[in-house]
């Protein structure tokens, strides 16, 4: 008897499976593609590959990385999974071989024993030339940036002594390094956290062990031009529940919201972990350093912000208190006090996927972007004003801010974001002027097909070496 195709849990629905790869040459555009967006849109994001157990939870699903490709005026689109061991393992068999999130124990007895947690399914990460599926509890998977082929994992150069990278890495704008971390880095799965730097030319230069307060979630971080925070969340790991079946991760409300903050002229011995009671963080806007206060922009909300995962009693969260708002979260390591200083919601900031303007990463900026349940906004931290790009008719993904130039002022450029058109088994991606929120699209890219929810991704401006390679598109 087939097996179904079951939707999968999501943050606030369900996500059903979509299932192909595509190639559109010249994607139909309504309006006109800006003349100094040229380069490669590239994003992440999971898509079942064959039926799922029952109630599977969508960051289970295998890697996806679509790329737009701006081209003077032009727009290609290409969408491939990636083809990890799991995924080549699954097609071999031609089906399910691996059972839930990060629980072999739920796995058919005839999955070979492999890289089996990673679907490289969250970040589309392009550094030194080269892009990357991450997943934060595995290695980066390396894919070819022009034709989507994958190709092998990548360690470094055997360099890597952790068993992952984080997927949220942070670039530095200003000497091009990449910041990263591990958890669960040695896999005991008790706390064991490692900081990873990486020279702009892909070289991995410094990685550190240290100890979380215990193992919790650390999904995103931050860095500051004098910090780095590593925030961990009471979602917790039991060995027991494992192998009896269960949830990787569940929630633990009696367990306190940790935060780590070094200084990065220090070393992980002088981490300094404050807690802030009733804040559990999702995702990193920016953050930045002010004299001895640190500021951390991030989405926070009331309680557990992944409602697929229940809580240590096996019972569901709140799902209306995990929705998260876009907070500043301040320490004051002038303080003695172990606690956050404040936690002040951006009035109207409620949603998720925030980004800023990469070249202000780690430092005081102004400009914040994300997704909200009725649009795409904008966050002003000067003057604490909310623009909105209104979707009447569709969902948001994950909006990302291409400037207009290299040195043009922060903010000024184009988002791009990704909107699912309800109903109607459509994407569209929209081009918005940055400096215009309420106005118009500039540009609206449709695809004829839907696309499944993205996780994260990023921008490559073309080069010229890109450009001659694009013609193979
Ligand atoms: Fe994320």
């Amino acid at each position: 008897m087939p097996e179904p195709f079951y939707s999968a849990e999501s943050f606030y629905g369900q996500q059903r499976a979509l299932r192909f790869e595509a190639d559109v040459r010249d994607c139909e555009v309504i309006g006109a593609i800006p003349r100094e967006l040229n380069g490669s849109y590239y994003r992440a994001g999971p898509d079942s590959q064959y039926p799922t157990l029952d109630r599977d939870i969508i960051i289970n699903g295998e890697g996806m990385v679509s790329l737009f490709r701006f081209e003077d005026g032009h727009v290609d689109f290409r969408c491939r999974y990636v083809k990890t061991e799991r995924y080549k393992a699954q097609d071999a068999a031609r089906r399910r071989l691996y059972g839930k999130y990060r629980n072999p124990y739920t796995d058919d007895p005839a999955a070979p024993r492999l890289d089996r947690d990673n679907t490289a399914n969250t970040y589309a990460h392009y550094h030194h030339g080269r892009l990357f599926a991450l997943r934060e509890d595995s290695h980066p998977t390396e894919m070819d940036p022009d034709t989507l082929e994958t190709l092998p994992t990548w360690d470094f150069n055997g360099a890597l002594e952790s068993t992952s990278v984080s997927a949220h890495p942070k670039i530095d704008p200003v000497t091009g390094e990449w910041w990263s971390f591990s958890f669960f880095a040695h896999r005991r799965f008790d706390g064991d956290m490692m900081l990873q730097v990486i020279d702009k030319d892909g070289k991995l230069f410094r990685q550190e062990d240290f100890q979380a307060p215990y193992p919790g979630v650390a999904h995103d971080f931050a860095v500051t031009r004098e910090h780095v925070i590593f925030p961990v969340m009471p979602m917790t790991v039991d060995m027991e529940r494992l192998t009896k079946g269960g949830d990787f991760y569940a929630f633990d409300p009696n367990l306190p919201a940790m935060w780590g903050i070094m200084p990065r002229s220090g070393t992980t011995k002088d981490i300094r972990w404050f807690r802030s009671p009733g804040a559990f963080m999702g995702h990193v806007m920016n953050a930045y350093t002010e004299g001895s206060k640190v500021h951390v922009d991030c989405t926070i909300s009331g309680t557990n912000a992944f409602p697929f995962f229940r809580d240590v009693k096996g019972q569901r969260t709140d799902p209306m208190k995990g929705i998260p708002t876009v907070s500043r979260v301040t320490f004051d390591l002038a303080s003695n006090s172990d606690v956050a200083s404040e936690v002040r919601p951006f009035p109207g900031a409620m949603g998720e996927m925030p980004r800023c303007d990469d070249r202000f990463q780690m430092s005081r900026y102004r400009y914040g972007f994300m997704k909200t349940r009725d649009g795409i906004a904008r966050l002003d931290w000067e003057t604490g004003v909310r623009s909105l790009h209104p979707i009447p008719d569709g969902s948001a993904q994950e909006p990302v801010l291409v400037p207009r130039s290299p040195d043009s002022a922060e903010g000024d450029g184009f988002i791009l974001c990704v909107v699912n058109r309800l109903g109607k088994n459509r994407a569209d991606l929209l081009v918005l002027d940055a400096n215009a929120m309420e106005a118009p699209p500039l540009a609206t890219i449709q695809l004829p097909f839907d696309q499944p929810m993205a996780f994260h991704g990023c921008f490559a401006p073309r080069t010229s070496s890109g450009a001659q390679r694009a013609k193979a598109l």
